[in-house]
């Protein structure tokens, strides 16, 4: 370890403390970019960002507005080594609703250290984990006087959680800005406490909502109900022709172009330490697993596409009964894409089922509301080599590859567009509650994550 490392390691140790009270001050911004009412919360978390970014010697720091009309990304960089590669790190600040608000054990935006994790909405998905980067960098800058020992791009969005649409304009249009050798990302799981994890894979997806409408207005159910068509009877309908009870999506041409993982990688998630009974009872809590049968839990997650219904918004929702049947009801339904299926064209298919299954009576309209290309990225490289070894200097032990079963919108174009290879560096844990109540980040694995990128960033310069 170079001098300059060991410095910088070490000023990160002696600042844990103040790491954890910016972070928490981060947090205390509630920027969840799909609620409208948040926008100015949204803009307020990317100030924040540049601000700091501009204190630990960034350079060209500022907000880019998207021709998207969305939130704003955050832009730095530090481009002065010669001979050294580029790394463009990139984060999320935005998060996602807090709801529902009575599970959390304290309040999603009032940070909070229980055990030795931190609590709040966006802990690790992916504000924590996002300053673990801006962390590492202002510590490389402290130990090299100003200087970094890589070139640095900075690129983080505020709506990776709603899609992502004004980053991949801004990748589309000025990707000759972004130029780099390698895409950097945490924001993604280690597969098992203390087990170091580079995750080489990702599904796609696409978001959907299918709208049916019946009658012109909500009508009494008495005087109608037998007559009348029910929308929400429709879409149960709809739903039931959509995936089969053994977990097989029933859309024609929808499997056509999966393709399965190679040998060798299934032969390595066989040999990863997962314990199906204590996911089923510690992680999902329900009575049974389900899902394809012939597939581990691992190959449904990680390399199988899947259907979900998400929410079903319409009609009578409040406390006791009201006899109404509603002139209209919707569907927020997504699925899971894996290599190679394409989100356009499997798009196209789920739209002209769904009209072929419509049942009488009603309207159908299928709308998409966005989508992400499914990802794999090669191993076969140096900065993969220097992450297990920065790793393996902070965990003692050896890293373990696996894919994420969750989607990044945005690695999609990086690869396509920028042709980076990219380095899917996460910390979160399997219990983090990403998405959920009680959303926590282990401070530990904050502390161990700035120290590994440290590690990384030093020896990929070297
Ligand atoms: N960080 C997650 C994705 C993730 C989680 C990947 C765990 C691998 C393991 C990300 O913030 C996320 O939640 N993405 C959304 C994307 C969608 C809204 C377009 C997702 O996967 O639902
Ligand atoms: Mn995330
Ligand atoms: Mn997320």
């Amino acid at each position: 370890m170079s001098q300059n490392t060991a410095a910088a390691v070490e000023f990160a140790r002696g600042n844990q403390q103040r790491f954890v009270d910016e972070l928490k001050a981060l947090l205390r911004i509630p920027s969840i970019s799909t609620l409208p009412e948040h926008a100015g919360d949204v803009r307020r978390a990317a100030e924040f960002i540049a601000s700091e970014l501009r204190r630990i010697g960034l350079e060209n720091v500022s907000l880019v507005e998207t021709a998207t009309g969305g939130h704003p990304l955050v832009y730095g960089d530090w481009l002065h080594k010669e001979n050294a590669p580029t790394v463009l790190c990139y984060g999320h600040y935005d998060v996602q609703p807090a709801e529902p608000l009575d599970e959390w054990t304290t309040p999603p935006f009032e940070p909070a250290e229980r055990n030795g994790n931190l609590y709040a909405r966006g802990a690790v998905d992916d504000k924590g984990q996002m300053w673990m980067h801006v962390k590492a960098l202002e510590a490389l800058f402290e130990a090299n006087q100003g200087t970094l020992p890589v070139n640095i791009r900075v690129l983080i969005e505020g709506e990776e959680e709603v899609g992502g649409e004004g980053i991949a304009w801004f990748v589309r249009e000025h990707g000759g800005r972004l130029r780099s050798d390698l895409a950097l990302i945490s924001d993604t799981e280690m597969f098992a406490p203390d087990l170091p994890t580079l995750c080489v894979g990702l599904r796609g997806m696409i978001y959907t909502e299918i709208e049916v409408r019946g009658a012109a207005i909500d009508l009494h159910s008495g005087m109608y109900g037998g007559a009348a068509p029910n929308p929400f009877v429709a879409l149960a309908h709809i739903i039931t022709k959509l995936k089969d009870e053994d977990g097989r999506i029933l859309i024609p041409g929808f499997y056509d172009k999966v393709e399965s993982p190679s040998a060798e990688e299934l032969k390595a998630w066989k040999a990863l330490p997962f314990d199906e009974e204590h996911y089923r009872r510690t992680e999902v809590g329900s009575p049974e697993l389900t899902g394809e049968a012939g597939y581990s839990v691992l190959e449904r997650t990680w390399a199988r596409p899947t259907l979900d219904v998400h929410g079903m918004p319409g009609g009578f929702i409040g406390a006791g009964a009201k006899t109404v049947i509603p002139a209209k009801a919707v569907a927020k339904i997504s699925m899971r894409l894996v290599p190679k299926q394409v989100p356009a064209e499997v798009f196209e298919q789920y739209k002209s089922f769904v009209a072929s299954i419509a049942p009488r009576g009603v309207d159908v309209s299928v709308r998409l509301i966005h989508s992400a290309e499914p990802i794999v990225v090669s191993t076969d490289n140096q900065f993969v080599k220097a992450a297990v070894e920065a790793m393996h200097e902070v965990f003692a032990t050896d890293t373990v590859f696996v894919r994420g079963g969750g989607s990044i919108p945005i690695v999609g174009d990086f690869i396509r567009e920028l042709s980076l290879p990219t380095l899917m560096m996460g910390f979160g844990l399997p219990d983090d509650n990403l998405h959920a109540p009680n959303e926590k980040f282990h401070l530990a694995n904050f502390h161990r994550g700035i120290e590994s990128l440290i590690r990384f960033l030093s020896a990929a310069g070297a």
